[in-house]
């Protein structure tokens, strides 16, 4: 059933109760099947992130001759091709609304002797790609990108590329990790140097596949990460956690809605993903940890949220790449807390599926919220502290640039606010999320097609 695109969130009348489980990390979900892919063997993906994102970079894998099936129970099964095998691809890849399907998939384009055409919707046409152009373009490889080093591009691959010693200048997993894709079909030791680590999901997946790569501190306290390029990746078995970047919605309205207790079980909390749940506590949020456990390289545990007062905090700018993709949810949690809470040193946000600045500060005005913007973050100002949730305005509809998470944001935003929210662009959810709605309906809230 198509996924109404206007929905209105209404404001909870009763407390969310229940045990959830939120779908497959994205991050992993996209590595497992590329590294899936680069096997001569059969690999099983369990619990895989069924959105439009990860199922376009399966669909682009298929185009280089991976053969990819789901079996009757929900295990993905994958064909790879073996390293250096990718086949010419049949058409243009279309990777969607996906930086990360794009990003990575280029890095592995780059390190084989064909040529590749890539494109997406007009998000990722807008959104930067010459920070993965610059180092595939350094080891060997041709790109013809639209102007801006944007989508649609041509990339010429060769299969030996030269290796390199990299340091992105931007904090980013995904240049990190199509270097390091890149590497793998590349003679020698290929080296990524990251000043401020980033979600290190590709390094633990590369080691669980079978590959060598060392990671150690240089004297400057960068983190250097080598891979030995060539190895023969070993098919395996990859159980994909709950995505945290998901859970946080859930919780979110948990934290929100008076009287409120969940449990989400079977996050994903790497310590460079999870930063938001070490915030929200800072703020005051009640989040408890059972069964805790290592699974593949990855902590996971079960997340216990009581509902409850919040205060606003600074939250410290070196924390963002630990928790990049969870500052719209914190600005709408935010909005509903008391004091200030100030979020610098996340620029990126303006190049993510939308500016991400822009479409929560836009959106929390229009509900009546204050909000600063600035260069570099926001600074939300919560009322929470006078009895309840800012006042919406009953005829308030939330524009979101067709961005999953700041939809997503909004929605949650609503269940805790005082007066229905209307969102727009919600179709997008599906990119990460399938089935938010249901979810979040079956813990007692009211999201629904708006009129
Ligand atoms: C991702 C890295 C982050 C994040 C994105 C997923 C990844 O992007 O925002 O949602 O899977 O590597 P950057 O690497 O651009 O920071």
């Amino acid at each position: 059933m198509p996924i109404p695109s206007v929905q209105t969130a209404h404001p909870a009348d009763r407390p969310l109760k229940g045990l959830i489980n939120v779908p497959g990390d994205k991050s992993i979900s996209h590595r497992a099947l590329i590294f899936g892919a680069l096997c001569v063997g059969e690999t099983a993906i369990h619990d895989l992130l069924e959105g439009e994102d990860v199922l376009a970079t399966a669909q682009a894998l298929q185009s280089y001759g991976a053969r990819i099936e789901r079996d009757d129970g929900g295990v993905w099964r994958i064909n790879g091709v073996g390293i250096g095998g990718l086949m010419p691809p049949r058409d243009v890849l279309d990777l969607g609304n996906s930086g990360t399907g794009a990003r990575l998939l280029l890095g592995l384009a780059a390190s084989h002797g064909l040529t590749s055409v890539f494109t997406g919707d007009a998000s990722l046409r807008q959104r930067p790609m010459q920070r993965v152009i610059t180092p595939l373009a350094e080891m060997g490889a041709a790109f013809e990108a639209a102007p801006g080093g944007r989508l649609p591009l041509t990339v010429r691959g060769r299969d030996s590329l030269m290796p390199v010693e990299y340091q992105p200048p931007v904090a980013s997993a995904q240049i990190k990790s199509a270097v390091l894709l890149a590497g793998l079909n590349t003679p020698g030791q290929t080296t990524v140097i990251e000043a401020t680590p980033t979600r290190d999901h590709t390094e633990h997946l590369l080691r669980h596949f079978g590959a060598d790569v060392e990671i150690t501190e240089d004297s400057g306290g960068n983190r250097r990460i080598t891979l030995t390029g060539r190895p023969e990746l070993r098919p395996q078995t990859v159980r994909v956690p709950g995505d945290p970047s998901s859970a946080a919605f859930p919780i979110a309205a948990a934290l929100l809605v008076p009287g409120s207790e969940i449990t989400v079980k079977g996050v994903g909390l790497n310590p460079l993903r999870a930063a938001l749940f070490d915030t929200l506590r800072e703020m005051g949020a009640i989040i408890g940890e059972t069964n805790r456990r290592m699974d593949q390289g990855e902590p996971i545990a079960d997340l216990e949220v009581r509902a409850g007062p919040l205060r606003g905090i600074e939250v410290p700018p070196d924390r963002a790449p630990s928790m990049i993709d969870e500052y719209p949810v914190l600005a709408a949690i935010a909005a509903h807390a008391t004091g200030p809470t100030v979020m610098r040193g996340i620029a990126e946000l303006r190049v993510k599926e939308s500016d991400r600045i822009a479409a929560m500060v836009t959106g929390l005005k229009s509900l009546g919220v204050e909000v600063e913007e600035l260069d570099d973050g926001m600074i939300v100002h919560g009322n929470g502290g006078h009895g309840g949730p800012p006042p919406a305005r009953r005829d308030a509809r939330v524009e979101t640039e067709m961005d999953h998470r700041i939809a997503m944001s909004f929605l949650v935003y609503g269940l805790g606010a005082q007066a229905p929210v209307k969102v727009s662009g919600c179709e997008m959810i599906e990119t990460s999320f399938p089935g938010f709605a249901k979810l979040m309906n079956g813990l007692g809230g009211r999201i629904e097609a708006a009129p």
